[in-house]
């Protein structure tokens, strides 16, 4: 049977604030939103993630998303419980293991538990035990509440997509906080499974301040650096940096011999002790003659990113008598943001002459100095 993610993402966020609503907000350098769909896209049980967006939200879904296979977006509802409903009907049939977009860390032992406990039930969800004592009351307290059968339910939650759509209309329309509960109403029976600490949802400020110190503690910073070099030859313009930039003379290389691009990417791949660039790309390999350098060094970005990474900042030199690279600079710094999908304030560009001496003072060609921070992932 195929087992379907259905992300419901199409709240505002009230209780948290902030310009956008909270799973579109960036959590150590990625939308929560992300964080969550690529917990479950790598799942090896999981076939297929959807993502349900409220109406208007696509433009930020789009960014948050942008690259990972999640189908057509689904449009929710006013009430969490008509998100996952618009989520269910469009879905259709199978196992589907309804997820917040709201808890970005989703370890992968607790979808084995609740896959391994849908065989014997109707539904499974994870569950943790309530440490603090519980009453009942308001002003005073008046009675207290045994916690020792008692417990906090997170999801993912897991269903047969038919099951939870009879149970959705068994309930009439019932705005439920949560599958489960509107599984019970309609009798039918939830296993539990033992939950984790890392799928905490993001509802509060206090909240998301744990998220980021969880992130924190479970990444390490490296730094990286790249050097590059190219001979002009032939005529301009030269490509710098992901753009043109008029010159008489060209630079010769075997891709567009774009010396920015090439130090930034052996940067990246040096952060994350992977390799070089002529290692990825080497240069005996005829598809990679004339090449446009982005190409590169979107690839060392992907591999960070895909392995949970973060980049945080870039700083290039780029060191040449000619052309002058001033006028340029902010075009630069703006196309390589843009390539690496960061924001222009993590990007750094600065230029340099080495006065009249050495290859570049000689006028016989450029090179280009880079140096990557990026922090990798033990955030599975
Ligand atoms: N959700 C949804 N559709 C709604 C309401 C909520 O898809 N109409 C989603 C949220 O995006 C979130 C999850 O359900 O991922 C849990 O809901 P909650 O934490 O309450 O999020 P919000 O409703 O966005 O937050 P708030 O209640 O503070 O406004
Ligand atoms: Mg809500």
């Amino acid at each position: 049977m195929s087992v379907t993610a259905l992300i419901v993402a199409a709240g505002k966020g009230e209780r948290l604030g902030g310009e956008v609503p909270k799973q579109y907000q960036s959590l150590g350098g990625r939308p929560v939103l992300r964080w969550a769909v690529e917990a479950l896209i790598r799942h090896p049980s999981i076939d297929q993630v959807r993502v349900v967006i409220g109406e208007g939200q696509d433009g930020h879904a789009r960014e948050a998303l942008d690259g990972l296979a999640v189908g057509d977006l689904i449009i929710g509802g006013a009430e969490r419980s008509n998100s996952v409903l618009n989520g269910l009907h469009a879905i259709g049939e199978g196992a589907v293991l309804v997820h917040d977009a709201a808890r970005p860390f989703c370890p992968p032992e607790v979808v084995e538990r609740l896959l391994a406990a849908l065989e014997q039930a109707d539904g499974s969800v994870p569950v943790l035990p309530v440490a603090d004592t519980l009453a009942s009351g308001g002003q005073f307290l008046e009675a207290p509440v045994d916690r020792r059968n008692l417990f906090r339910v997170q999801t993912p939650q897991a269903f047969h997509v038919e099951d939870l759509i009879h149970a959705y209309q068994e309930a009439g329309g019932a705005s439920a906080t949560d599958e489960s509960t509107v599984m019970l109403s309609a009798g039918l029976k939830v296993a539990t499974v033992e939950g984790d600490p890392m799928l905490e949802k993001l509802t509060m400020r206090a909240d998301w301040e744990r998220a980021e110190a969880i992130l924190a503690s479970r990444l390490v910073s490296r730094t990286g650096m790249g050097f590059d070099v190219h001979a002009f030859a032939g005529e301009g313009p030269i490509m710098l940096g992901g753009i043109p930039v008029p010159h008489l003379r060209g630079l010769s290389g075997h891709s567009d011999a774009d010396v920015a691009l090439h130090a930034i990417t052996d940067a990246l791949l040096g952060a994350a002790g992977l390799g070089d660039i002529g290692e990825h790309f080497p240069p005996s390999d005829p598809q990679w003659k004339g090449a446009s350098s982005d190409l590169f060094l979107k690839h060392a970005a992907t591999l960070i990113r895909d392995q949970g990474g973060l980049i945080d900042h870039v700083d290039v030199t780029i060191v040449a008598e000619e052309p002058k690279i001033g006028p340029h600079r902010s075009a630069i710094r703006a196309r390589i943001a843009e390539i690496l999908q960061m924001a222009i304030e993590q990007v750094s560009v600065k230029a340099t002459t080495t006065e009249g001496l050495g290859f570049t003072g000689r006028r016989e060609g450029m090179a280009a100095q880079a140096v990557a921070s990026i922090r990798l992932g033990f955030i599975r």
